[in-house]
């Protein structure tokens, strides 16, 4: 058994527990990042795309910005696509200046390795059979396995940043974790093509078929959804089916039409709302995926896992710099008001441009005039760009 210790382990090299790395690194906080995966899989996982304003600016903050301010595509504006018509919401005009960035969630991870590494604090890929222990007591241990060696780990705390499926929110004991759950009755089809983006800005869509997003990684490069089962079979969609149902929901009188070309990568998302409460127990604190989930029309997964990180380091730097713990208790506190505000707006943004196979045409009939409200009131568009664009870090 190798035995070590650090100021706080964090479980998981997600964008949370790599952003956490980083921050706590400028702070002079020591810390090792302890990652299930191989560093190829890690980087190479295509998701979230979106960064919000304030996630940008954490981006800049910690010094991973270069990259971001040369490659990321700043956008002002969205569609909405309904009843075969775009509309154009001016986000920026609306919601005081901010804007979001499209930057590929892979990107971010990458450039997020490459300062840990710069750094030189530990980051280790391919650590086995992670579990953790004393969470509740004054020194908690997170023990391991790489290279074939078993390790422990002893930390003053610990980050579960491990995702939806990790080891840390099930340490949590039953008696004390309250879970909140919705699961949708459909899914998102993925797909990475090479293709110009024929827009240069978002297009959300709703067609009697169902829900489809225009969306994008680079000058080349398009990334499009569309709603499916939640138990789809990708092997059931050709190429020519993604495209031929893709063309057909973006129909609109103006004339636009997302460009084909190679599908480089498809993969299906399953769509799902889930809560656990408190985000801390004893000296765990649980941030990003591991702690909440929303379905991805809002684009918020990543952003609430950054201001979670956010909020902990800022919460353990009081802790270590004046010794305080106020920040460290009121840590869930303050976050899940964050996530059920994200909660709230990622189910209103689905509910509002997805068709369950369940609904009648009164159903219909109501949520084309949501959209057509939301298109007309700028009260409505208001609320929609300041809740897509993100608040302040809080
Ligand atoms: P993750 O990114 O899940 O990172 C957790 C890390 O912990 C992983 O690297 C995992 O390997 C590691 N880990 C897990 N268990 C252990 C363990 N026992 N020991 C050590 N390490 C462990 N959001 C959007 O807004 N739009 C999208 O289109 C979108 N698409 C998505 C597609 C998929 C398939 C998934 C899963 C998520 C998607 N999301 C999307 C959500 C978004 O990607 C997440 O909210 C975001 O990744 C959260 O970051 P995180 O660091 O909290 O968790
Ligand atoms: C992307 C993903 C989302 O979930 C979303 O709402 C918008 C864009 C994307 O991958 O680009």
């Amino acid at each position: 058994m190798i035995r070590s210790r650090t100021q706080v382990g964090i479980v998981g090299a997600g964008p949370a527990g790599l952003l956490l790395g980083q921050l706590l690194h400028l702070q002079g906080i020591d810390s090792v990042i302890l990652e299930r995966s191989e560093r190829e899989h890690v980087i190479e996982r295509v998701r979230a795309g979106v960064l919000e304003q304030g996630t940008v600016d954490l981006m800049h903050e910690i010094g991973a910005g270069d990259r971001l301010a040369r490659e990321g595509l700043r956008h002002d504006g969205l569609y909405l696509g309904f009843r075969g018509e775009r509309h154009h919401i001016d986000m920026a005009a609306l919601a005081g200046g901010r804007a979001i960035t499209v930057y590929g969630q892979n990107e971010v991870v990458r450039d997020l390795i490459e300062l840990r590494n710069t750094a030189g604090r530990p980051l280790c890929f391919g650590a086995a059979d992670v579990s953790i222990h004393d969470v509740d007591g004054a020194r908690p241990l997170i023990r391991y396995r790489l290279d074939g060696q078993d390790h422990e780990l002893a930390c003053d705390f610990i980050a579960g940043c491990d995702g939806f499926h990790g080891v840390c929110r099930p340490a949590i004991p039953s008696s004390v974790l309250r879970i909140y759950e919705r699961v949708y009755p459909f899914a998102w089809l993925g797909i990475l093509a090479q293709a110009a983006p024929s827009c240069d800005e978002l297009v959300y869509s709703l067609h009697d078929n169902g829900f489809a997003l225009f969306s994008m990684r680079s000058p080349a490069i398009t990334r499009l959804y569309l709603q499916c089962a939640p138990g789809e079979d990708l092997a059931a969609w050709s190429d020519n089916r993604i495209w031929a149902e893709l063309l057909t929901r973006f129909t609109c009188a103006d004339g636009w039409t997302p460009n084909t070309g190679t599908i480089l990568q498809k993969g299906i998302t399953q769509m799902r709302s889930f809560v656990a409460e408190p985000m801390q127990y004893g000296r765990l604190y649980l941030a990003g995926d591991a702690a909440h989930i929303v379905p991805p029309t809002g684009a918020k997964g990543l952003n609430l896992a950054a201001a979670d990180v956010w909020r902990l380091s800022a919460a353990l730097t009081s802790f270590y710099r004046k010794g305080t713990d106020d920040e460290l208790r009121s840590y869930s506190e303050r976050g899940l008001r964050r996530t059920w505000r994200a909660q709230r707006f990622s189910w209103w943004m689905t509910n509002t441009l997805h068709r369950p196979d369940t609904d009648n045409p009164f159903d219909r009939r109501r949520q084309d005039a949501e959209l057509d409200y939301l298109v007309r009131s700028r009260a409505a568009m208001t609320s929609l760009s300041e809740n897509y664009v993100g608040t302040p870090f809080d």
